[in-house]
């Protein structure tokens, strides 16, 4: 089964304008002299960049992505970003129920869901993260955990076109930790059977797994070669744009 890497960058919290044009320049740049590449790139930066991002990008072959959307699409909800307006400003995609989600602003797997929903029928794709804790981990959990979240979070009108996944176990986002590559195959696999189960075998055999977590260039050949390991959602290496690009090269994408 072919499917098409996505490597893509989680910018996280970073980049004043001035910094995230520079580093979305660089990116457009780099792609575009790689010339004809396997992958797909993504790049996912705050709210505040997408449009001067969106500027800097064109003519590169790089998707543009926000880090989380409201489930409404307009309306009384202070702070909040609904998915028409991302759709508006120029992105394809969203990243939703990432750990950090989860964790500082309490999202659980239904509200993942909702907003999951409401971002296709927007007409942007969808990131959904999933991913153990330490202590889940140690418990012998992770792939309960990890199968709970994707029948919880991922929603019915998920396809492989409108749908991508990211395995990010908690522990090892931000901390040069990863799993071993049989751990993390057994992550993989099991979502993908548990997609199986919810959106048919057509739909889970096409849709993409990404890895999160502590992903770098010396370690994205090992991990991007793996079974069911469909690209790389990317955080702090994605902000050097050697790095982000060095992942996508050792990945063998060109
Ligand atoms: P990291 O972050 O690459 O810095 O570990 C990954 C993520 O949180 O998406």
């Amino acid at each position: 089964m072919s499917r098409k890497l996505l490597i893509a960058g989680n910018w996280k919290m970073n980049g004043l304008v001035a910094e995230g044009t520079n580093l979305a320049k660089g990116v457009a740049e780099a792609v575009k002299k790689a010339g004809k590449v396997e992958c797909e790139f993504l790049v996912c930066p705050p709210f505040t960049l997408l449009s001067n991002v969106k500027k800097a990008l064109r003519g590169a072959k790089v998707n543009l992505g926000a880090q989380d959307c409201h489930f409404a699409e307009k309306g009384a909800h202070t702070g909040d970003i609904s998915p028409v307006m991302l759709k508006d400003i120029g992105c394809q995609y969203v990243i939703l129920g990432h750990s950090e989600r989860r964790t500082d602003h309490y999202e659980s797997n239904e509200l993942v869901n909702k907003k999951a929903q409401a971002a296709h029928t927007a007409g942007l794709k969808t990131v959904i993260c999933v991913g153990e804790t330490l202590s889940e981990r140690e418990a012998g959990k992770a792939l309960e955990v990890c199968t709970k979240q994707i029948i919880e979070s991922v929603p019915e009108d998920s396809t492989s076109s409108n749908t991508v996944i990211a395995y990010e176990p908690v522990w090892a986002i931000g901390t040069g930790k990863v799993p071993t590559t049989k751990d993390v195959e057994e992550v993989h696999a099991a979502i993908r059977k548990t997609l199986a189960k919810k959106l048919g075998k057509g739909n889970a055999n096409k849709m993409r797994i990404l890895y999160g977590g502590s992903v770098k260039p010396n370690n994205a050949k090992e991990l991007l070669s793996l079974e069911d390991v469909d690209g790389a959602l990317i955080g702090g290496a994605s902000l050097k744009v050697e790095d982000f690009m060095g992942i996508a090269k050792n990945s063998g994408a060109f």
